[in-house]
């Protein structure tokens, strides 16, 4: 192909921007409608609006998330949650530099929902819609409060995911393990399920962990002692199955089991920190960052037994908000801000982003993980 035509297989972005930039973010993924508006000005973020509506109640009698009912919960709500969000930031959608919208991985009716309602915005508004990676919003969620520079190591636990990360750069992510079965959060919620203490799983076994005996039971601490940093959290949610049904569930064999099963994940995400830990160089001179976000991220037994790890490095753990950990928009709209000023955004405003209901978010592993490679084949649509 002559040099002067340009070659459709590599990406040609906008400019880099210095000037401060307001982006309107929507998230839409799983079971949270959200919509927040962030300016992002000289690194710093402030936020200026930031609504999540929780679809807790329409899921909780099937103690699940159920599709078809987010995805129509969604469309029902994400325009008022949307009007929410700019009537709090007190701005029109001609004050906008751009409108960010969760486009993968999650629920494909839900992400289609915030998708369209985004490009909609943009298109009418004439600015350039960004198609945002969900994952990517968790790990730069801790950038919402400010200090935490690249690099770091990120490890993001959420209902679907579950993965070592460095994070070395804006766009730069490289995997370092993942969960080989369950995510962590499915398996809280597997576990909550069978002891029929509702959904989501993660917040009532913590609840219940508080007052039981971490030592009640011995359940398995699955490829702990493996080399590498791949996790399996399936076999740990049986054997709290198995333990269940011997006896009769008094009040304080749950909380013991909660107690012990919460142990159980607590020493496997330790072991395998530590040993990632072991393997990240921050940079000559650099403070170790350790960051944990997503769902899980708001587990504060876990948060502990990760600063702990941390702590043993030098190393500091970052936390987001509790209100940051579970999917919101302010990180959306934070990776859409970012992407801007760094000249990481489609140079045609990217109407024709297609949803991806599977999108990891280091592209290099998809050739590895045939889970990826499959969801990649038929993602663009
Ligand atoms: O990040 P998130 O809101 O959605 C996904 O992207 O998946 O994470 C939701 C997950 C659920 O599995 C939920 O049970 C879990 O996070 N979770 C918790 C806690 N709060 C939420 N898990 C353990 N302890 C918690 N306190
Ligand atoms: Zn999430």
């Amino acid at each position: 192909m002559p040099s002067s035509l340009p070659n459709p297989s590599v990406p040609a972005y906008m400019p880099p921007m210095t000037r401060p930039l307001t982006i309107l973010g929507i998230e839409s993924s799983c079971d949270e409608t959200a919509a927040a508006v962030l300016r992002l000005e000289d690194g710093r973020v402030t936020l200026l609006s930031d609504v999540i509506h929780t679809q807790l109640e329409e899921h909780a009698p099937y103690q699940g998330v159920v599709p078809e009912i987010a995805a129509r919960a969604h469309a029902e709500i994400a325009d008022k949650t949307v009007a929410a969000a700019m009537k709090d930031a007190g701005i029109s959608y001609s004050d906008l530099d751009g409108v960010a919208a969760t486009s993968g991985p999650g629920l494909i009716g839900g992400v289609l929902v915030g998708m369209m309602t985004g490009k909609a915005i943009a298109q009418a508004a004439g600015k350039p819609f960004i198609a945002v990676n969900h994952l990517e919003g968790h790990a730069l969620s801790p950038r919402l409060g400010g200090d935490c520079p690249f690099p770091y190591l990120l490890l993001l636990v959420s209902g679907g995911h579950c993965q070592f990360l460095e994070v070395r750069g804006l766009g730069d992510y490289k995997r370092l393990g993942s969960t080989i079965d369950d995510a962590v959060g499915e398996a809280f919620d597997k576990t909550a399920k069978l002891l029929g203490l509702g959904f989501p799983g993660g917040p009532a076994v913590e609840r219940l962990a508080k007052s039981g005996d971490p030592k009640a039971f011995s359940f398995p601490r699955p490829l702990m002692n493996r080399p590498g940093l791949d996790m399996s959290f399936a076999g740990l949610k049986t054997a709290v199955a198995r333990a269940a049904a011997e006896e009769p569930l008094t009040e304080q064999r749950l909380a013991d089991l909660c107690a012990s099963f919460q142990a159980a994940v607590c020493d496997v995400l330790a072991g395998k920190a530590q040993r990632a830990l072991e393997g990240f160089d921050p940079g000559e001179g650099e403070t170790i960052r350790f960051v944990v976000a997503g769902g899980v991220a708001s587990n504060q037994a876990i948060r502990t037994a990760l600063e702990t790890e941390a702590a043993a490095f030098g190393g500091l753990l970052v936390a987001p908000p509790l209100r940051h950990c579970t999917d919101n928009a302010a990180m959306i709209a934070l990776v859409g801000a970012e992407r801007m000023a760094a000249g990481l955004v489609d140079a045609t405003g990217d109407l024709g982003a297609g949803a991806r209901p599977r999108w990891p978010l280091d592209e290099a592993s998809a050739t590895l993980d045939p889970a990826y490679a499959t969801g990649l084949k038929g993602a663009k649509a």
